[in-house]
């Protein structure tokens, strides 16, 4: 292994801490404790072991996390009207609808009904559209994609002109990934399942964020040498060795790609971590906001 490990577990741990920090302020100054509400619909089990990380992180430092679930065969109506229950609930600083939601919802309509104040995961379509335009901000960046450029920041890349590759195209990773990378002046090239020569793109980036939820597509002869590689994937491959039947791989292969990059982030233990330690940030925003200190 010639690469650098990227080590998402510290540094999200570090971010938690200072999150900790500041509630433990807030608390002794009297303010509200910071209160997130999550919404599950359906039984996605990816989904609820992604939620109870999220509610195990926010007890940990102090934050309030209320649960709420719905059946898979909820109505649009139903879930709309617990995001406006939530919405008006002065406790709940943060909302997060568990993505993806069962077929048949309509998800843009759920995320638009969530108060913008309240938009934590950063997905409500004005944050997303002002996260795309020049000289504008969003109140809040979605959790994995910020995340990611945490990681980048820690590696001290420069990431002004730097070639940077981002390996798919989804609303909650590739997309709003890409927008930030555009944001610091990075050159962005977005690949995606119709790209051809996608080895021969990957071998001019800098910058590979991989998230195209394929275990181990990226091979380490894709791989600039010294090239700093985020892989977002969490994919289980079968593997009977273990008690539990599998095991934790990433988008690209680790082994090989350690080989040739010049940092690197594991799976797990590198952009999952950063995901929760974000949403744990942006919820104590939105706790501020509410005060009236955005
Ligand atoms: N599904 C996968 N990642 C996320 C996330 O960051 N937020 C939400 N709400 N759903 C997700």
């Amino acid at each position: 292994m010639r690469a650098k490990l990227i080590d998402g577990k510290a540094i999200a741990e570090s971010l938690r801490e200072e999150v900790k920090q500041s509630v433990d302020e807030r608390l002794s100054k009297g303010l509200p404790v910071p209160g997130l509400a999550t919404v599950i619909v359906g039984d996605n089990p990816a989904s609820r072991v992604y939620v109870r990380m999220k509610h195990k992180a926010c007890e940990e430092v102090g934050i309030l996390s209320i649960g709420h679930e719905l059946p898979a065969n909820a109505k649009q109506a139903q879930v709309e009207d617990l995001v406006r229950k939530l919405n008006a609930d002065p406790k709940i600083h943060g909302i997060l609808v568990q993505l993806p939601l069962p077929a048949g919802l309509d998800e843009e309509s759920v995320l638009n009904t969530i108060s913008l104040q309240k938009d934590v995961d950063g997905f409500h379509p004005i944050n997303i559209g002002r996260l795309a335009q020049k000289g504008r901000e969003p109140l809040f960046v979605p959790a994995t994609p910020s995340g990611v450029m945490t990681l980048l920041e820690h590696t001290g890349v420069k990431l002004e002109g730097a070639n940077a590759v981002v390996l798919g195209r989804s609303n909650i990773v590739g997309m709003p990934v890409s927008l930030l990378l555009v944001s610091a002046n990075a050159t962005v090239t977005i690949c995606h399942s119709r790209t051809k020569d996608l080895p021969g793109i990957i071998r001019e980036a800098d910058i590979l964020v991989a998230a195209v939820g394929i275990p181990e597509y990226v091979k380490g002869d894709w791989i600039k040498p010294g090239a700093i590689v985020i892989d977002v994937g969490v994919n289980r491959v079968e593997d009977d060795t273990l008690k539990r039947g599998y095991r934790l791989v990433g988008d690209v292969d680790f082994e090989e790609a350690g080989e040739v990059a010049g940092a690197i982030t594991p799976v797990p233990g590198g952009v999952g971590p950063m995901t929760i330690a974000t949403l744990l940030q942006n919820t104590l925003r939105a706790a501020r906001l509410a005060d009236g200190n955005g």
